[in-house]
Formats: structure tokens, sequence, C-alpha cells
């Protein structure tokens, strides 16, 4: 495309902004974790969503206060559901309730335009939880219909483990053994116009395999990319690899039409010894390049036109988040609401400390890594089941934090 015409495109994409700013196009989100006990209040939290340029805010829970705080913020919200609630939720009396303590009261004020029910489920060690999802889905879709609110789309986030190849991307498929619980699910989202979420963290892949991956290619840099021989296409880094390789997986399910959303992607600007590539610097990459791409409104090689949205994970670093020091570290923003780094943004709070109480429930099980070797395509991809077993244990005590607050839950039941 010459010269000329690219400007005069912006320009006509820069008045379409103008008159459309929202909703119809690719969006960055950010997810809102709150394992912390020093964290600016929800209000402060408000300014710095915005800062980013952020119109869609994830959380784990259906926090109050801060579906409270965003009232009238023009923010839309994914709010969650624990793990631990599925097997109550298999009532569907108990999903109506759900939705009219959690939902109802802070619409219309507080846009919530999604429900995402446990995270991670079909991988999750404990396997009689993948048997709830589906049920729990579509009783809260049910109560969502009988309020008259099912305009708020009923999802669930997958780890990227739930596929069984992810390389190349053409030749993405779902785990063989997932196939009977994951069909289902995605012929509800399909029905329903829901989206299906994906976690994706090129991170993981390139810490535990810096020596095959190389770091321009999970980090946005310019570099040689690597060319999928199944669809001719040409990748030049990890997410959106990943992202197609989904999308192929969807497809041979016969679901193109499912709107894929990154429900979580990120990078840690601190890790231990041996978290290869946890920086200051490469977190600044990752994040910065990010939400350029999302802005420029590029799709994916397979997906050219695609609409989509990334949520960052996440807004804070998380002081009480438990395991290796990069748990700790994703966030765009210090807990006192400084940018953790430079994103050219002008972002700092100006409200240092904060009185918020924390003790939140966010809580984010990291997903294996895919390996997608760049240098060496002929080297197929890691069957994700073995690199499973190494994050169960940070999985169980993810899910040991949220159990925390099945109490209060089951007081707002009551
Ligand atoms: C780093 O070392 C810790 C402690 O030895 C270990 O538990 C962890 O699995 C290691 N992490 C990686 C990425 O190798
Ligand atoms: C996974 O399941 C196995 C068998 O149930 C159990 O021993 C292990 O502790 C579980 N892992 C975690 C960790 O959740």
């Amino acid at each position: 495309m010459d010269h000329h015409v690219t400007t005069h495109l912006l320009h006509i994409s820069v008045v379409l902004l103008l008159f459309f700013p929202t909703n119809t196009l690719s969006s960055i989100g950010i997810n809102y974790g709150r394992i912390a006990d020093n964290l600016p209040s929800p209000d402060k939290a408000i300014r710095l969503v915005k800062a980013i340029g952020a119109k869609k805010v994830k959380l784990y829970d259906a926090n109050p206060d801060v579906l409270k705080a965003f009232a009238n913020s023009g923010v839309s919200f994914t709010v969650g559901i624990g793990n631990e609630y599925l097997t109550t939720l298999q009532d569907p009396t108990a999903a109506e309730t759900w939705v009219e303590c959690n939902v109802k009261p802070y619409l219309p004020a507080t846009k919530i335009t999604s429900i995402a029910i446990g995270n991670e489920v079909l991988t999750s060690n404990d396997t009689s939880l993948s048997g709830c999802l589906l049920p729990a889905m579509q009783n809260i879709h049910a109560a969502l219909i009988k309020f008259n609110l099912d305009k708020i789309t009923v999802t669930t986030a997958h780890s990227l483990s739930v596929l069984e190849t992810s390389y190349p991307p053409s030749a993405g498929t779902f785990r063989q053994d997932l196939t009977g619980k994951m069909s289902p699910v995605i012929d509800f989202l399909a029905k329903t116009c829901s989206p299906f979420l994906i976690n994706a963290y090129p991170f993981f892949a390139y810490e535990r395999n810096s020596n095959d991956v190389s770091l321009e290619f999970v980090l946005f840099q310019p570099n040689a990319g690597v060319l999928d021989s199944g669809n001719n296409l040409k990748y030049d880094n990890m997410l959106f690899a990943q992202m197609d390789a989904v999308y192929a997986a969807l497809c041979k399910l016969g679901h193109k039409d499912v709107n894929i959303q990154i429900s979580e992607t990120g990078w840690p600007s601190k890790g231990d010894d041996n978290e290869t590539g946890a920086s200051l610097e490469n977190a600044k990459k990752y994040n910065g390049c990010l939400l350029k791409i999302v802005k420029q409104k590029k799709g994916t090689p397979a997906m050219p036109d695609y609409e989509f949205d990334i949520f960052v994970f996440a807004l804070f670093n998380e002081n009480l988040k438990p395991g290796p020091t990069s748990e700790r570290n994703y966030g765009l923003f210090k807990h006192d609401g400084t940018p953790a780094y430079d994103l050219g943004f002008v972002g700092s709070s100006g409200g240092g400390g904060g009185g918020g109480s924390g003790g939140g429930n966010g809580s984010r099980t990291p997903s294996p890594p895919l390996m997608f070797p760049p240098e060496n395509p002929s080297g197929g991809y890691m069957p994700i089941s073995s690199l499973a077993e190494r994050f169960n244990s940070r999985i169980s005590i993810s899910v040991s934090i949220m159990l925390l607050s099945v109490q209060g839950w089951i007081i707002s039941l009551l």
C-alpha cells in the first residue's frame, strides 16, 4: 500500500475513532487482581485504568467495593466466579441468587457485560469440577434470562494447555481427552454469542526454553518470523501464534463463529534468579508493544480483520500472591499507584498508599507454557501434559486462596 493511501486511511480511522470511540473496535482490558493488603482504593484505581486506555476491567470475583466505585465510569466489567462455587451453582436457585446479589444491584450504573465462570477449569487438577462447568454456565445464563439481563455474556477462561497441538498455529487442536467437555462448552458460547477466553503467557514459553525461543519473537520485537507451512502465513510474535492456534482448534470443532478474547496475558517485571526473562526491561517491551498493537487494531495472520479484546495481567503488583517472585510483579502499577515502568502514558495516581484493605480474591493460575520455537520450525511442539505438573502446586495454592472468599460469598447468598 502506498504511503499516501496509508496516510489517508490513518486520517479516516482517526475520524472514525472520534465518532465511534468504543465497543466495536479491539480494545485493551486489564485484570484487576487484588491479592494484596496495600493497594489503593478502587476509586483511585479508576484513574489508573483510564491512564492506560483500558475500557474493560476483569475481576476474579464480584467485589462490591470495586463495582460500586466504578459506577458511571464508562468502564465495562467482566466479573468472575471462582472454581470453588461451581458445585453450588449446579442448583439453578443458587445461580439466580448469585445474579441477584452480585450483578443486579450494580446495574446499570456499573456496566457488567460478562461473567467468567471458573478459571482454567478443564485443565484443573480437580477433575470433578469439569463436569460442573457447563451446568453452572447454563444456570447463570438462565438466571440472567429470568432477570432480563441476558445481554450479559457467560463464559469461562481456559489455560493454553487445553491445546494438544499449538505448533504450527494452523495445526492447533484441543486436547483429545478434553473434547467431550470442551465441545459442549463451545457450542454454548456460540449459541449465546459469548466469547472464548484464553489465558496466554509467552513469558512461560521463554522462561522454560530461553535457548530455543527467541526473545525478539516473544517480546514483539523485529525478527525474521517463521512461516506456518500449513496456511502459508508468517508469524513474528508468539502471542499471535498462540491465538491462531486457538482459532485453528475452534475451527476444527466447527466454530469459526466464536469470538476469541485473551483473558490474561502479561510479563513480570521481576523474578527469581531462575525465572529467565523476568525483568523490568522485558515487561516494558512486552506490555508496551501489546498496548500499541491493540491500539493499531492489528489482527493476527489467520484473523486479519479480527476485533478482539486483550486483558493484560495485571493492574497492580500483588504483594500477597504466593509462589515465585514473578507472581507478585505482574503489575503495570506498583501498590502505591506509580507506574512499575514507563509505558509512555502519564499515569501516576498521586494517591500514595491508600487505605485499601485489599485482601482481595483475584487469583491467577499460570498456564503451562507452549513450546513455539521460531528458530526451528521443524521442531514440532511439546506435549502440554508433560508441562502441567510443574504448575500444579501453584494452582492449588491459588485455589486455597480463593477458598478464603467462600465464606463471604455464602453470606451474600443468605
Ligand atoms: C526456581 O527455583 C525454585 C527453587 O529452587 C524452584 O522451586 C522453581 O521451580 C524454579 N523455577 C524455575 C522456573 O525453574
Ligand atoms: C492433583 O491431583 C493429585 C491427585 O489428585 C494430587 O495428589 C495432587 O496433589 C493434586 N495436585 C494438585 C496439586 O492439585
